[in-house]
């Protein structure tokens, strides 16, 4: 394909990254775009999108190679050169996290918290993810219905990772605003619109920034057994964590910690209810929950796409991409390439192997992977012990409005307690 025209026009300081493609701009397309993936990787694997100055990229072998790559494809957003990213102090303590950085940053990092994340290390913390699940569905089973995102699928994540990082549970409701205004894409694309969106952006940054603060400069004083203090830690000798990094980190681990999963859960929940008989066989087979979680992972990819930027020219399945050009390999795609997966449209919960990309692939490979899988299955388990004949209790979904998280904002149900 042909180089770019790079001359177009620019959008006014505008953040390009938080555009989603036009093709997914109807609700119907938000919710169900595999139809056009498959038309992309079948005619346009690698094309570039002139309105988001994006290389879009949507089979299995490509994206998988884009993030087995890093020395070529870099997460560091600010390599970009034709993205309208924020001003240096604009940019907000995210732009300082494991997620953004490359190398040695990156591993220095992740090292800080990459022990307590390990399967081994969340074993003793299973009793207490299933008596919160417990507690949740006590409120609502006898009442024979709830909304499975406000009931259960927001609340459960969040206490888990704020408790993990030793923040106050109660202050749920603010990181859900909070959590939701950092994933979420603006709604109104007038100037206007734009420009509120970033102020509000900011103003949650600063609010974010407050909150963490006060938090960390707590645990200098009164060290807990928790993920502040290990940050605070870090930061204590010098060395390890500056101050920056030290806030970011506690943002990113209560954003990334809690969106995505309650999407999983979400998006199972709605592939469990579209397919009855599966759902059957997972409530009489509880030992099925741990393939059924990737399936999920795979067919209702909670994140749909990632960004990287080539650091050199390169050549991506005949496209010429060049040094600080953006990449966005579509997970959600390559995860129903029919090059990896037989029958990739078929929601199978015993499908093995599954080497999907849902969680990503090489050294960012998602931190949370081990907390999220458990509190997965920690979920449908006591879901389907506690109640019986799930199904949709309404025939609208209204899409979460995000450039790269895939899930339902609610996700009414109806079903008999045991
Ligand atoms: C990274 C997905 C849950 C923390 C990632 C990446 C993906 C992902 C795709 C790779 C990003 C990239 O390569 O640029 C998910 C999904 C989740 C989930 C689908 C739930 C279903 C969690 C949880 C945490 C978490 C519970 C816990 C705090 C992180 C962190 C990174 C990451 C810190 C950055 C890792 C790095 O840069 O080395 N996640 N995630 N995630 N995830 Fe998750």
């Amino acid at each position: 394909s042909s180089a770019p025209h790079r001359e177009a026009e620019r959008g006014g300081g505008q953040q390009t990254l938080e555009r989603v493609p036009l093709e997914l701009s109807t609700t119907e397309s938000w919710l169900d775009p595999f139809d056009w993936y498959a038309e992309m990787r079948e005619n346009h694997p690698v094309r570039y999108d002139e309105r988001r100055r994006v290389w879009d990229v949507f089979r299995y072998a490509d994206a998988a190679r884009i993030l087995s790559d890093p020395m070529t494809f870099s997460s560091d957003p600010t390599r970009a050169t034709e993205l309208d990213l924020p001003e240096p102090e604009a940019r907000g303590p995210l732009f300082e996290t494991m997620l953004t950085s490359d190398g040695s940053r990156h591993d220095r990092l992740r090292g800080v918290v990459e022990e307590s994340f390990r399967p081994r290390s969340l074993v003793p913390r299973a009793p207490h993810i299933r008596d919160v699940a417990d507690d949740l569905l006590d409120d609502v089973v006898d009442r024979g219905e709830m909304d499975l995102i406000a009931d259960f699928a927001y609340p459960l994540p969040v206490v888990v990772i704020a408790e993990l990082l030793g923040v106050p549970t109660e202050d749920r409701p603010t990181f859900k605003r909070w959590s939701d205004t950092l994933v979420e894409t603006p709604a109104d694309t007038s100037e206007a619109g734009l420009e509120a969106f970033a102020r509000e952006r900011r103003r949650v940054d600063d609010e974010l920034r407050a909150y963490f603060e006060a938090i960390l400069d707590d645990r200098r004083t009164d060290p807990r057994d928790d993920l502040v203090s290990d940050i605070v830690h870090a930061e204590s000798d010098g060395e390890t964590l500056s101050h920056e990094e030290a806030v970011g980190f506690c943002i990113l681990l209560l954003v990334a910690g809690n969106v995505t999963t309650t999407n999983l859960l979400g998006n199972a929940v709605r592939c469990l209810t579209a397919h009855p008989d599966a759902m059957a066989r997972l409530a009489a087979d509880p030992t099925l929950t741990t393939t059924a979680v990737e399936e999920v992972l795979r067919y209702r990819s909670p994140v749909q796409a990632l960004v990287r930027v080539a650091t050199r020219d390169v050549e991506l399945a005949g496209a010429d991409v060049h040094t600080g050009d953006a990449v966005v390999p579509w997970l959600g795609s390559a995860n129903r390439d029919p090059a990896v997966f037989d029958a990739p449209d078929e929601f199978r919960i015993d499908r093995t192997p599954n080497s999907h990309l849902g969680f990503g692939r090489g050294t960012h490979y998602c931190l949370g992977a081990p907390l999220a899988r458990l509190e997965a299955r920690i979920a449908l388990e006591q879901l389907f012990a506690r109640v019986t004949d799930v199904e949709r209790a309404s025939t609208e979904l209204d899409p979460v409005r995000s450039a790269f998280i895939y899930g339902v904002r609610s996700f009414p149900i109806r079903y008999r307690a045991h």
